[in-house]
């Protein structure tokens, strides 16, 4: 028997209605906040996550799916290209390649599946998919305005409440500039120096070619060096810091709660200034339920203008995971099940569903194999209000017996009024 691949699964019904109802709400939230939707192609040229995500990131390091894209032909060189592992990149190589700037800001957003090979466990898949926004633009534009991460995170704290997700924690630390990020890096790189050699192989090479990374990782025994280390909140510059602090004024004037945490790095590298995580209490050890933060060189370093930028991505496997409603609740049932009695009543069933379905009335249809008392069973079973009871009389006075499937009520309707009848149950 074939399976999905591991780390991979199939969504199913109920499910998928849990999983539309968490879209149709983000949809509204990113309306309100005048977001627009992009989409992006699921793959991209290798080097593309290679320059911003960060070639020591375990992103680009481990766990991508990298194939190389080979024509027939002999000359073919063939050409390097990866799954998305995130969205960021391919939004801002799509910013440049279509100069978005000539529209002033941009605020996109984007829902689709992206993929890292990691280990599955609970809440981490190798297919799993993000709900995801960022704002950019020229600076012109204010795309640099501490404004615009409040906007952000806002934005989720609002998206949070929609779906009545509580017991949520947002984490907020500054990673600094270009010009921290290089005196930060050379104490980290001295206080690593007398300490890598007791580290593992990861930390040791990273020690040298990128310090910042050192705290992506996982090794228990790495963790009281790692303590030690000098914190980046340090080392903030006078505009680096003044934007953190206006950051946190705007969310507590609007009320949003968040805990500092000057180890949070985040684990890609095109981060700047402001990065933030969500965390969620019941979600056990893949507990992030969304991150984010500002990434102001990376248009420069992909090739384009300056190009200051925020955003953050949902991962929404543990979005859906969070929920309290059930699956169950979630999905749409039939309004009303149409039961023909009789082998000649098919068409005329037909033409009724026809109908309905018409005025956004979601029916099922019986067919005539089924006895009255059958089909007033299955209907019940699908979870239908109605029964719709087709056979000779009915279609010769076109009035239809319509019965309430809870009360168990029966009463005939014409068929002019049907319609407006079970809309407005
Ligand atoms: P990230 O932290 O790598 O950030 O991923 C964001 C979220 O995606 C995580 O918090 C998690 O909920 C979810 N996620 C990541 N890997 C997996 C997995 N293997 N299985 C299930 N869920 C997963 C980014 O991707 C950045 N592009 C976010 C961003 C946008 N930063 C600025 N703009």
């Amino acid at each position: 028997m074939i399976k999905a691949v591991r780390g991979t699964r199939d969504l199913l019904p109920p499910d998928t209605a849990l999983w539309n109802l968490v879209e149709d709400t983000v949809r509204d939230v990113f309306r309100a906040y005048n977001f627009h939707e992009i989409r992006t192609p699921v793959f991209e040229e290798t080097q593309l996550f290679a320059r911003s995500v960060g070639e020591e990131t375990d992103i680009v390091s481990k766990e991508m799916f990298t194939f190389e894209d080979r024509g027939r032909a002999q000359s073919d060189k063939g050409q390097s290209l990866t799954l998305r592992p995130e969205n960021t990149a391919g939004v801002v190589r799509a910013y440049i390649e279509h100069k978005l700037w000539d529209r002033g800001l941009s605020k996109l957003f984007y829902i689709g599946p992206q993929f890292r090979r990691e280990r599955p466990q609970k809440g981490r898949y190798r297919q799993f998919y993000q709900i995801g926004a960022e704002i950019i633009g020229p600076p012109t534009a204010g795309s640099e305005s501490p404004a615009r991460d409040a906007e952000i995170l806002t934005l989720l704290a609002t998206l949070l409440d929609r779906l009545d997700i509580k017991d949520w924690t947002l984490e907020l630390n500054s990673v600094g500039c270009v010009n921290d990020r290089a005196t930060y890096n050379e104490a980290l790189r001295k206080a690593l120096e007398p300490v890598a050699a007791k580290m593992c192989a990861d930390c040791q090479r990273r020690a040298v070619t990128n310090p910042l990374r050192v705290f992506d990782c996982k090794v228990p025994e790495d963790q009281p060096i790692i303590e030690t280390l000098p914190r980046i909140s340090q080392y903030l510059d006078e505009p680096c810091r003044k934007h953190f602090e206006a950051v946190q004024a705007i969310l507590t004037a609007t009320g949003i709660a968040f805990t500092l945490n000057d180890r949070l790095v985040r684990g890609l590298d095109y981060y700047t200034r402001t990065a933030f995580e969500f965390t969620h209490g019941a979600l056990g050890a893949q507990n992030a339920i969304l991150g984010g933060g500002r990434y102001d060189g990376l248009s420069e370093s992909l090739g384009g203008p300056p190009a200051p930028g925020i955003g953050f991505a949902i991962g929404e496997d543990r979005l859906v995971m969070s929920l309290t409603q059930s699956a169950e609740s979630a999905q749409r049932k039939p309004d009303v099940y149409i039961a023909p009695l009789g082998a000649d009543m098919n068409i005329h069933a037909a033409r009724l569903a026809r109908e309905l379905r018409e005025h956004d009335v979601a029916v099922e249809l019986g067919d005539e194999s089924f006895r009255m008392k059958k089909s007033l069973e299955t209907a019940s079973k699908l979870g239908a209000r109605y029964a719709l009871i087709v056979g000779g009389d009915e279609v010769a006075s076109d009035v239809f017996a319509l019965k309430d499937l809870q009360t168990g009520e029966q009463r005939p309707i014409p068929r002019a009024e049907l319609a407006t009848t079970l809309q407005s149950r």
